[in-house]
């Protein structure tokens, strides 16, 4: 027992200068290590070389746009195993974990100012069919509201890349440059609706108070009756009950019609004061 912890310590002894040593030539900087394995295809400054748009079948990508929309593990799976069938080969084999991370912290410093008027232009160009030119997706395709939608700018984005499978929602990332990817996905956050909870306050006094004297006292009917509170269902589903089903049938029609931001915004007081 002894012997070995010794035999151990002399290990541990021998091993690490060996490792101090490795770690002086170990590249850890991430501006170097992108410039002498990346800019050949996606330019210095991150907006693609030459070289690296004539690249078939699909041109080498502009980082600088992506840079800040695009997840720190998205870009770690496609630098480490490449994308099939493209120029972009997998890395793993030219860099170590550590200096992938330095790469994409390198990446990450990338900026891009979105440019709104041509995210507009493109959105109603690619995508207003289905869900509308207001973006609240009363088209008829099945769609979703994004003024409602929930989604971080990230998730925007990366719906619009990768699209929802089984859905007419279809990757744009081949369709779409990453300029206009970021233009778009910065357009349709900001078609986002800002429910106002003290609005959302008077709205539930005036047509609801009636019979729920607080957003609290509010029993919710069927299999969630006993289980669910408000916090555990989406704005979609409160939007769902307070307009259809039996509750109207109690409240009355003019609960069913108040307007779609109406209720946006007393879905948002009954959160707030439940809180
Ligand atoms: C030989 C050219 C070439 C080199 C070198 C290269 N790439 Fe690529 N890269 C491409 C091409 C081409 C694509 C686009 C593939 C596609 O559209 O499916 C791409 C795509 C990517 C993407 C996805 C971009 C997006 O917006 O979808 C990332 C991230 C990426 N490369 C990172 C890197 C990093 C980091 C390096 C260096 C370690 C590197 N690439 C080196 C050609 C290259
Ligand atoms: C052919 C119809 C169609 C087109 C064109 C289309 N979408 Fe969609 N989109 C859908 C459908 C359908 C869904 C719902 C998918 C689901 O149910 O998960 C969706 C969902 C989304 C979502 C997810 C919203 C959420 O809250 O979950 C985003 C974001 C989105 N689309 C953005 C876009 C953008 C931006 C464009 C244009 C570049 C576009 N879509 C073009 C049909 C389309
Ligand atoms: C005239 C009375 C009346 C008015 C006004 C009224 N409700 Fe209700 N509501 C009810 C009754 C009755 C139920 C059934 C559950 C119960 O007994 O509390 C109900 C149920 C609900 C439910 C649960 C529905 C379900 O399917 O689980 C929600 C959410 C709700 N009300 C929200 C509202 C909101 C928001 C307003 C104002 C915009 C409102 N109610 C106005 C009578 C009313």
């Amino acid at each position: 027992m002894e012997l070995k912890r010794l035999i151990g310590v002399a290990l541990a002894l021998i091993a690490m200068p060996v490792l101090a040593v490795a770690g002086n030539d170990h590249n850890l900087d991430g501006k170097k290590l992108y410039e002498s394995n990346c800019a050949s295809c996606h330019g210095m400054d991150g907006t693609a070389s030459a070289f690296g748009k004539a690249l078939q079948p699909f041109p080498a990508r502009n980082h600088r746009a992506m840079a800040k929309l695009v997840s720190g593990d998205e870009m770690r799976r496609i630098i480490t195993y490449g994308i099939n069938g493209t120029a972009m080969t997998p890395k793993k084999y030219d860099l170590d974990g550590l200096q992938i991370e330095a790469v994409i912290d390198y990446i990450k410093t990338f900026d891009y100012t979105p440019n709104l008027a041509n995210g507009k232009e493109r959105f109603v160009a690619i995508c207003a069919s289905c869900h509308g030119v207001d973006g609240r997706a009363q088209t008829g395709m099945g769609a979703k509201n994004l003024v409602y939608s929930k989604l971080s700018l990230e998730e925007v984005t990366h719906t619009m890349r990768y699209g929802r499978p089984g859905a007419k929602m279809t990757s744009k990332r081949h369709q779409m440059s990453n300029e206009d990817i970021a233009d778009v996905a910065n357009y349709v956050y900001g078609l986002r609706y800002k429910a106002d909870v003290a609005k959302g306050g008077k709205l539930f006094a005036e047509n609801c108070v009636a019979c729920h004297k607080t957003a609290a006292d509010i029993k919710f009917t069927g299999n969630a009756a006993n289980t669910l509170s408000i916090a555990d269902m989406s704005d979609r589903l409160l939007d769902l009950r307070i307009r259809h089903g039996r509750h109207v049938d109690r409240a009355g029609q003019h609960v069913a019609k108040l307007p779609a931001d109406d209720i946006q915004d007393i879905i948002a007081h009954m959160r707030h004061s439940t809180k």
